[in-house]
C-alpha cells in the first residue's frame, strides 16, 4: 500500500532551527506510515497580492507541493506569542489568488518546540484559528507543545527519551488515522 505523502512545513528559517530538528525527527519516526518531505518556505517572497497575476516560481512550486500532498505537518516556533512571519507568509500565499485556496480540505497536524515554558501553545491557538478559516482539518489532539531542553535529541537527531518518543509516535498514529479520514475529501 502506498503511504500518504505529507508536506512538512517548518516555520523557522534559522539554520539551527530546533523546530526543523523536531520535524526531521518526526519524519523519521513516522517513516513507516508516511512519506514526509519538507516544502521549504525560505524562497517565498513577501506576500503581495499585486503578484497574483503572475505568481513567482517559488509560490507556484509551494502551492503545487501543498496541493499534491495528502496532508500537511506544520512544525513551528512561537514568535512573540504567535506564529512566525515565515509561516504566516506561506499560509497567505497558499490561500490565494482568491478562489485558488491550496489548503482547502487538507488534513493537517501541528507541533512546536520553544525555548519558553509554554512550548508554543499560544502560537498554536492562533494557528488553529487561521487554518480553520482556510478549511483545513487540523488534528485536535494530542497538542504537541514542547519545551527545548538539554538531551531532548540524541546524537542521531532522534528523540532521546522513550516516553516522549512514544507520545510523538501516538501523535503520528492519530495523524495517520486523520489523514485516512479527511484525505482527498471531494470539493
Ligand atoms: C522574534 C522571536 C520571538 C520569540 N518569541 C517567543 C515566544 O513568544 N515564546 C517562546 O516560547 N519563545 C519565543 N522565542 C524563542 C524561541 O522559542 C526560540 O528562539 C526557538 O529556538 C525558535 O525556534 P527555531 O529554533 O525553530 O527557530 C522567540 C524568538 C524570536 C527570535
Amino acid at each position: 500500500m502506498t503511504k500518504p505523502r505529507i508536506a512538512l512545513l517548518v516555520g523557522s528559517l534559522s539554520r539551527d532551527s530546533i523546530n526543523r530538528r523536531l520535524g526531521e525527527a518526526l519524519a523519521r519516526l513516522g517513516s513507516d506510515r508516511f512519506e514526509i518531505a519538507e516544502s521549504t518556505l525560505a524562497d517565498l517572497p513577501l506576500f503581495n497580492r499585486d503578484l497574483d497575476a503572475a505568481l513567482p516560481a517559488p509560490v507556484l512550486r509551494f502551492k503545487a507541493e501543498v496541493e499534491a500532498a495528502d496532508g500537511v505537518l506544520i512544525v513551528g516556533p512561537e514568535y512573540n506569542r504567535s506564529v512566525s512571519s515565515a509561516l504566516k507568509n506561506a499560509i497567505d500565499w497558499g490561500s490565494r489568488p482568491y478562489g485558488a485556496n491550496s489548503w482547502k480540505d487538507k488534513p493537517a497536524a501541528i507541533a512546536g518546540l520553544a525555548s519558553g515554558a509554554l512550548g508554543t501553545a499560544p502560537a498554536q491557538q492562533h494557528l488553529r484559528n487561521i487554518l480553520s478559516h482556510l478549511d483545513v482539518h487540523v488534528l485536535p489532539q494530542p497538542e504537541v507543545c514542547m519545551s527545548m531542553r538539554e538531551g531532548l535529541f540524541d546524537a542521531a537527531g532522534d528523540i532521546a527519551d522513550a516516553a516522549t518518543r512514544r507520545f510523538l509516535d501516538g501523535f503520528l498514529s492519530r495523524f495517520a488515522g486523520h489523514v485516512a479520514r479527511f484525505g482527498k475529501v471531494a470539493a
